[in-house]
């Protein structure tokens, strides 16, 4: 089986330097990133979202027409989502007129392997359906997922903004204190469309700023450290992007100051665990 390979970057943070997102160093990075693609030849890139540190539309647009021009020295087909800051003060509509395409949910085959490009809502800035300040997992989104899901006849390689695979926060800079902002509340209805799926998975996802795997009932879930965030390579910035290779094996690696690689079996992905045990106590011997 041919392999296809993917570039892929995470939350580039343009704009001024915030915490330890180094915002300053996004553009040079970029450049340093089409370079990477220019001699990799992907058959894709793929951007995971949050290209901007936002502050209020203006400045929001002008810094997003930055990253957009910046994405245009890059000579390979690139797909970007939106991230919760690409989405602060602008619409989808904003982003789309701005990079020249559209930010719905959609699948490419290329190769043996489907990529599902699934850019599920991620505004962050508004009460959710409990009161709290936080993502919402929309229906459609999450029936769209399923309906792939189900239909799917070919692997599939799953992006998304927000991770689902609801996984430990301690030590992460942004999230040990606010887990909840980490992920969709209600994702466990997403890990189980998930293992309905009768094809081998990945799936690669941005927003928490440090490189994981975390293995759920079988499948992957990967994320990748962001291009300019400095927590984990104080004080310098991560420089982070990844090869995603996919043929007979799952290959990642992450390139830069923070790097990461891990080799996955297809094949694995397709074993579903045992359901965990019930509360000790109330279950059966
Ligand atoms: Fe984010």
């Amino acid at each position: 089986m041919t392999s296809i390979r993917l570039a892929v970057e995470a939350d580039i943070h343009h704009g001024d330097d915030h915490m330890t997102k180094l915002g300053s160093a996004a553009l040079p990075l970029l450049c340093a990133f089409a370079r990477f693609v220019a001699e990799a030849r992907p058959d894709a890139v793929i951007d995971l979202g949050d290209r901007i540190s936002d502050r209020d539309r203006d400045r929001d647009l002008v810094l997003q027409h930055e990253v957009a021009a910046a994405f245009r020295l890059i000579d390979a087909p690139v797909y970007h989502l939106c991230g919760n800051h690409d989405r602060g003060h602008l619409d989808v509509a904003d982003n789309e007129a701005i990079l020249g395409q559209s930010l719905a949910n959609t699948t490419l085959d290329i190769g043996a392997w489907r990529l599902v490009l699934w850019r599920a809502d991620s505004r962050i800035c508004r009460p959710a359906h409990d009161g709290q300040h936080g993502f919402v997992l929309a229906e459609p989104d999450l029936l769209w997922l399923a309906n792939v899901v189900r239909e799917a006849d070919r692997p599939l390689a799953i992006m998304s903004h927000v991770p689902i695979s609801g996984h430990a926060q301690i030590g992460n800079y942004y999230f040990e204190r606010n887990p909840s902002l980490s992920t969709y509340p209600g994702a466990e209805r997403a890990r189980a469309v998930l293992r309905m799926a009768r094809v081998p998975v990945v799936c690669i996802a941005g927003h928490v700023h440090w490189n994981t795997l975390r293995l759920v009932d079988g499948i992957p879930h990967l994320t990748l450290q962001s291009l300019t965030e400095s927590f984990t390579t104080h004080p310098a910035p991560a420089a982070a992007w990844a090869l995603l290779e996919l043929g007979e094996a799952i290959a990642w690696q992450v390139h830069g100051a923070d790097r990461f690689a891990q080799t996955l079996d297809p094949a694995a992905t397709l074993r579903r665990w045992v359901p965990p045990l019930a509360r000790i106590g109330e279950s059966a011997r």
